[in-house]
């Protein structure tokens, strides 16, 4: 099948790719909607006519996004959620669940903290950025099945390069942590996330993509230190020489892959600078690698999650 594309390229801003988007009735949940893409990406929704439902652990930073929000006569709403702890998914969920839900933003992401665990004892990144996410959207299946026509939104990275998601050690119980490759297997999970919730929901009128925003200079890099900017091979004048993007152009994709209607009928796929990514690409920071595609993976990774979840509730 051939690559699915837009009009819109690396350039683009979120704004531009929503024009003409009618959301009114329409209910969006962002996670981590309290810095970075996210906030842009819940601006857009809610000036397109969304009712967005900022979701994020720093409540004055979700308070304050919301009279923004509502001061440029959009509708929204802040609710606690803390994706490092199960507990407080549920209640988000309990909270959330009850009317329909159009777009599931699973945007919220740690990256490359030190060795941490999340309130039920997994791996940090693993925990917040997919098993937070997973059953954060499993217990919102029935408000997204609800809406009929719903696209769930899990935004990933090119740092999926850096790791294939280990079934073996997945929170590094043998062997020795590494923050990056840490982060590489959670953001390829959350493109593996994608396609097996695509394929297992689509019958329910739930549709998933997966999506690397491009590089943006945000709160993400909190964690880099300049051993870990060693490793990616950038030093002080590779850096000067990385182009970003702007938060602007950093949530393009994500809002392409909750509206594009070049994406309707389809799923599963990842996507890229507002296109379908190529697959296999050998591009440091663009392409998508098998390993975070794979329907075989797909299936056994949510398989994976379900166990760990059930485990600990
Ligand atoms: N920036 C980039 O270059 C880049 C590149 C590729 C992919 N991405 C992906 O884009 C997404 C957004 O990143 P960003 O660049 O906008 O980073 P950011 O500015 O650090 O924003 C991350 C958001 O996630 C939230 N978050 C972190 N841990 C959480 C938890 N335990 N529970 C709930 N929310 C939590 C943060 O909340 P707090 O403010 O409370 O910490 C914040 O709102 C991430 O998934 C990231 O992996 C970014």
């Amino acid at each position: 099948m051939s690559r699915i594309t837009s009009s819109f390229g690396w350039k683009s801003t979120a704004a531009e790719v929503a024009e003409g988007h009618d959301l009114s009735g329409r209910r969006a949940i962002v996670t981590g909607a309290t810095s970075g893409i996210g906030i842009e990406t819940a601006r857009v929704l809610a000036t397109c006519g969304a009712h967005v439902v900022v979701a994020g652990r720093d409540l004055a930073a979700a308070d304050s996004l919301v009279a923004q929000i509502t001061a440029a006569g959009g509708a929204a709403h802040a609710t606690a959620l803390d994706l490092a702890d199960l507990r407080s998914v549920e209640a988000f969920a309990d909270a959330e669940g009850e009317t329909p839900l159009h777009l599931l933003i699973n945007n919220a992401g740690i990256m490359a903290c030190p060795f941490m665990h999340t309130e039920q004892g997994f791996e940090m990144q693993v925990g917040v950025n997919h098993l937070g996410h997973f059953h954060l959207t499993r217990l919102l299946l029935p408000a997204l099945t609800a809406a009929r026509g719903a696209r769930v939104v899990s935004v990933s990275s090119s740092g999926h390069h850096w790791g294939a998601f280990d079934f073996d050690d997945p929170h590094f119980e043998r062997t020795p942590y590494e923050p990056l490759v840490a982060y590489g297997r959670s953001k390829s999970a959350n493109a593996l996330f994608a396609v097996e919730l695509d394929r297992r929901h689509r019958a329910d009128g739930i549709r998933a993509f997966s999506v690397m925003p491009g590089g943006i200079v945000t709160k993400l890099g909190r964690h880099m230190t300049d051993d870990l900017r060693k490793q990616l091979g950038i030093d002080p004048e590779s850096a000067a020489k990385i182009r970003w993007k702007s938060v602007e152009q950093g949530s393009a994709t994500t809002v392409w892959a909750a509206l594009g209607t070049e994406l309707d009928g389809a799923g599963g796929l990842y996507l890229e600078d507002v296109n379908e990514a190529v697959p296999g690409e050998p591009g440091r920071y663009n392409g998508v690698k098998p390993w975070a595609i794979d329907p075989e993976l797909a299936a056994r990774l949510w398989d994976w999650s379900e166990a760990s979840i059930d485990a600990v509730s």
